[in-house]
């Protein structure tokens, strides 16, 4: 397949897009000052906070999983079977819980992501969600593939 650009100019802060890569839904979002802080206290939760199993890319091995620390950059399908998780950047929703402090939500069979994608313990899925090659060819364009 071929690369994708997108401009993430266009994104205000919160807000994610999706762009078909390969026939995958790749997500970009534009994370806020508050959900990269909340990036940063999640770490005994995660089953792999740092990135350190087999096939993430060497700039996704920090807390934001990202080039950028605003812009996640992630494949947005569930490591465990394939499914197309939810994103909800909610705190503390009455479905997901006093814990939930926002992420994606896989309703298949319930697996938990954080908003850098880093799966949580005691879930089915048992990596991290995927990070495609990207770079940033201008500040505010990305390539994907
Ligand atoms: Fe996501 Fe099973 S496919 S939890």
């Amino acid at each position: 397949g071929a690369p994708v650009s997108a401009d993430v100019s266009a994104l205000g802060p919160g807000e994610m897009m999706t762009v078909p890569w390969r026939g995958q839904p790749v997500w970009i979002l534009h994370r806020t000052p508050r959900m990269l802080a909340g990036l940063e206290k999640l770490e005994r939760d995660l089953l792999d906070p740092t990135s350190e199993r087999p096939q993430q890319p060497e700039y996704c091995r920090n807390q934001y999983r990202s080039r950028k620390p605003e812009y996640l950059i992630a494949v947005g399908l569930c490591t465990h079977l394939g499914c197309v998780p939810t994103f909800r950047p909610d705190v503390a929703p009455p479905d997901l819980g006093p814990q939930w402090d926002g992420g994606y939500y896989c309703p298949c069979h319930g697996s938990r992501f954080d908003l850098a994608g880093r799966v949580y313990r005691h879930v089915p899925a048992p990596l991290n969600l995927v990070i495609p090659p990207y770079y940033y060819s201008e500040t505010s364009t990305v390539t994907v593939g």
